[in-house]
Order: structure tokens, then C-alpha cells, then sequence
């Protein structure tokens, strides 16, 4: 399958399940406190999309996998289970919800640093969002995805980070995941160029320590190899004649000053 463009109705399509995938992140804020487990978060999640939404939880029996919400605490970079274990102070979570709407996905996620956060999640998280909107910035007709991930790798590494390569963004529509593959490294001019109604993901993962990650037994949870803390913000975004729409963006959100 080649890359798709969406018709105009079905971009319309796309703003909505992107405005409900948001609005998740934006009802679950005030739960993720100390004490709370994963589990809690994933049922409240899953009862607002069914119930106030009238959506559907993507993730849950994708390809197998058993909840509706992904959370990946500390050193987890991502598709972590939620379950049994409880928050703590100075825990750095992500939360990672997609919703299907009328046939069409919206996937966003965002960190929650539970009680303070340590000051280096804190710096963590923080770069991880800038570097985002990093590549969100590059978005336009006739760019490359190689602008783009080159963009976030150089901002992620001149700060004494590193990205994660096993995993990127992606194509999204009436699929989940679909073409193409949005690497968050590369290098300029290189790779598919972007063309208006194309609709993908960018979400970066960045490490505090080495890029280097390993998959754990359940075939899901993936963690940094030197156990090193993580992180990852995700927005889905539109290629516009004039440059980008992000589909995902939250009322709490604002759009960062970030060094030319
Ligand atoms: N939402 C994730 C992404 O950004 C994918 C989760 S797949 C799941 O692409 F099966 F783990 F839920
Ligand atoms: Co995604
Ligand atoms: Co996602």
C-alpha cells in the first residue's frame, strides 16, 4: 500500500477522531495521581471512549494486545501494559491513546510526571515535547520525512540525548499504522516527500541514557537497555496547502518557543 492522501471529507473525519483522542489525555490529567495503578487509568480511559465518546479503543486486541490505553513508566519507552502497579511520586508516565471514530484513528500521547518529577524527567520530557514540535515545524508540502527526523535527532542529541530507531510514527487513516514510516533520525532532502492530505504521526522517544532498547517477555513492554529513563509525546498531523494542522492539539497545550 502506497501512501494515502485523504479526500477532504475524510480529512474532516480525521479532526474529529483526533479531537476525541485529545480530549482522552485531557479528561485522564486529573486521575494520574500518587497511589493510582495503570489498570485504574486504563479502565477509566476505556469506560470515556465507549461511553461519552461513542468510540473505540484501537489498541485494545491489536494484534493481541489485552487494554485499551498503552502506559510506559520510567525506563519503559513504550507500549507498556497497564495492570496492577501503582504510581509513586517522582514516576514519569506516558500515556498513549488512539481512538477509531467513524472508521478513522486519531493517536496522540503526552508525559505525566506524577506529584514533582525528578529534575532530570522533568528536562527529559521536556525536550522530548520540544523535539516534537522540533519536527512538527518541518511539516509542509515538499518537505521530507528525512527534514523532519533529521530535526529531532540533531535537537534530541545537541542536548545530551538520544533517540530511540526500532521504532517511529506512521501513515494513519482508516488503518492504524500505514505508510509511511516517519523516522525520528535521518538526514535532510532524503525520503518520501510530503504532499497536502497526507495524514501521519510523529512521536519521538527519547532516552536519557543510550538509544539502545530490548522487548520484554510479554512480547509488548519495551525498555531502554541500560534502564535509563524515557519519553515520548505523539501528535497526529495533516499536511495543508500552507503547512500542517495538528489534529491532536489539547486546550492545556501550548506550542513551545523553540531556539531557531
Ligand atoms: N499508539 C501506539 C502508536 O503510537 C501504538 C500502540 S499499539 C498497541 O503507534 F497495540 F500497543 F496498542
Ligand atoms: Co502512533
Ligand atoms: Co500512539
Amino acid at each position: 500500500m502506497a501512501v494515502t492522501i485523504k479526500t477532504p471529507g475524510e480529512q474532516q473525519k480525521m479532526r474529529v477522531a483526533g479531537r476525541l483522542a485529545a480530549s482522552v489525555l485531557e479528561m485522564i490529567e486529573p486521575h494520574v495521581r500518587p497511589g493510582v495503578t495503570t489498570e485504574e487509568l486504563n479502565e477509566i480511559c476505556h469506560r470515556y471512549i465507549v461511553d461519552e465518546l461513542e468510540a473505540v479503543p484501537a489498541p485494545l486486541n491489536y494484534n493481541g494486545f489485552p487494554k485499551s490505553i498503552c502506559t510506559s513508566v520510567n525506563h519503559v519507552v513504550c507500549h507498556g501494559i497497564p495492570g496492577n502497579k501503582r504510581l509513586r511520586r517522582g514516576d514519569a508516565l506516558n500515556i498513549d491513546i488512539t481512538v477509531i471514530k467513524d472508521g478513522f484513528h486519531g493517536d496522540t500521547s503526552r508525559m505525566f510526571l506524577v506529584g514533582e518529577g525528578s529534575i532530570q524527567a522533568r528536562r527529559l520530557s521536556e525536550v522530548a515535547r520540544e523535539s516534537l514540535f522540533v519536527g512538527i515545524e518541518q511539516v509542509r508540502p515538499g518537505a521530507t520525512l528525512g527534514d523532519i527526523g533529521h530535526a529531532i535527532q540533531s535537537y534530541v542529541e545537541a542536548r545530551g540525548f538520544s533517540v530511540v530507531r526500532e521504532y517511529c510514527g506512521h501513515g494513519i487513516g482508516q488503518v492504524f499504522h500505514e505508510e509511511p514510516q516517519v523516522l525520528h533520525y535521518g538526514d535532510p532532502g532524503t525520503g518520501t516527500r510530503l504532499e497536502p492530505g497526507m495524514c501521519f504521526t510523529i512521536e519521538p522517544m527519547v532516552n536519557a541514557g543510550k538509544r539502545h532498547v530490548k522487548l520484554l517477555a510479554d512480547g509488548w513492554t519495551v525498555v531502554t537497555k541500560d534502564h535509563a529513563l524515557s519519553a515520548q509525546w505523539e501528535h497526529t498531523l495533516l499536511v495543508t496547502d500552507e503547512g500542517v494542522e495538528i489534529l491532536t492539539l489539547r486546550s492545556d497545550e501550548q506550542i513551545p518557543q523553540l531556539p531557531a
